[in-house]
């Protein structure tokens, strides 16, 4: 029995992310939260024919507290997406007080649950919802995670693209490290699963890192004002949760990158604050994921000086992401 919780279940990426989350066999109950439109959300989602029982429930009558009682998964896609005109400033200050008061709600009723964050700025969610555990006293390292997957699952279509062979892009794999917006954005292109031929020139490698670090752009460009990418995003949302959930039940091995408190596994954390020169509170590189969570931080392995260059320029950006989730949260309370 799992059962799988969404908050923000009626906004762009919610709505999709829950489908995929209904689809999954694994998950016997879905709960479905918003501040707006989840009864009607959870009517239409019952009526496929899958284990999962769905339940849509709104802020009135303790509906936090009903939706996340008894959860194993928590995803959170609540709060504002980018749009033209609103900086990122303003983003923060909105998303936060929301990933602030769901985190709250998470430490009360549900302290066990596995926690997928997906509301940005991911680098500073994170350590909110981190902050906020720690002073309910609930904090498990090994149980919260940012989803980076976005940036992983790009790589993996761009990478295809280039090779020339687009239809090969669910079996290429390339580690994405560091952390989740613009230049924290590090993908590993000379590990990649599936080599770049020698004939990729250096300009149009520094293109192809660019356009994963900056892929949000296209669709926000794209989608002209309406938002940003919410159907891609639920794709890699419910694809690392349907990881996560398998190693929940008890399958071994699985590995992916994501964001995560380096206190989840110490020794593996210094291995790769060694390779990094220095030492940070969280960050994104490969996983492995166990029935508790997180069991392994893997190091970076061998990298090429061009990638050395991109850890330089991430390190720095990451530290002040870091430090404003956590001081935003040590201001408030
Ligand atoms: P949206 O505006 O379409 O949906 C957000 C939903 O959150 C709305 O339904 C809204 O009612 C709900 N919400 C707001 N306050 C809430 C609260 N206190 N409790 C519960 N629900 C609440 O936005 P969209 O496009 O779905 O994006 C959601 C978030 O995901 C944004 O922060 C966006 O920047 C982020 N995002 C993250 C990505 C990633 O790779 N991690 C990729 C793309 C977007």
């Amino acid at each position: 029995m799992v059962k799988a919780v969404v908050l923000g279940a009626a906004g762009g990426i919610g709505q999709p992310l829950s489908l995929l989350l209904k689809t999954n066999p694994e998950i016997t109950a879905l709960g479905l939260f918003d501040i707006v439109n989840t009864p009607g959300v959870a009517a239409d989602l019952s009526h496929i024919a899958t284990p999962a029982i769905v339940e849509g429930r709104l802020p009135p009558n303790d509906g936090l507290k009903a939706t996340l009682t008894g959860a194993d998964i928590v995803v959170i896609p609540a709060g504002v997406p980018r749009k033209p005109g609103v900086t990122n400033h303003d983003l923060f200050k909105i998303n936060a007080g929301i990933v602030k008061d769901l985190a709250t709600g998470i430490a009360n009723f549900a302290p066990k649950a596995f926690v997928l964050v997906i509301s940005n700025p991911v680098n500073s969610t994170v350590p909110i919802v981190a902050e906020v555990f720690k002073k309910h006293g609930v904090f498990d390292p090994k149980r919260l995670f940012g989803v980076t997957t976005l940036d992983v699952v790009r790589a993996s279509t761009f990478v295809a693209e280039i090779n020339g062979a687009p239809t090969s892009a669910p079996s290429v794999v390339v580690p994405v490290i560091g952390g989740h917006s613009g230049v924290t954005i590090v993908p590993l292109l000379s590990q990649s699963s599936h080599p770049l031929p020698s004939s990729v020139s250096t300009e149009a490698l520094a293109a192809l890192v660019k356009r994963i670090q900056f892929g949000g752009d296209e669709v926000v460009k794209a989608k002209d004002g309406a938002g940003s990418a919410t159907l891609s995003m639920a794709y890699a949302g419910a694809e690392f949760a349907g990881k996560v959930i398998r190693a929940l039940k008890g399958e071994k091995g699985i590995v992916a990158p994501s964001f995560v408190a380096q206190a989840a596994d110490p020794e593996g954390a210094k291995a790769l604050a060694a390779e990094l020169g220095a030492e940070l509170e969280f960050f994104a590189s490969n996983i492995e994921l166990g029935k508790e969570g997180v069991v392994k931080i893997h190091s970076l392995g061998k990298i090429t000086e061009g990638e050395s260059l991109l850890v330089k320029a991430a390190v720095p950006e990451l530290q002040t992401n870091i430090k404003t989730g956590v001081t935003y949260v040590l201001e408030k309370y």
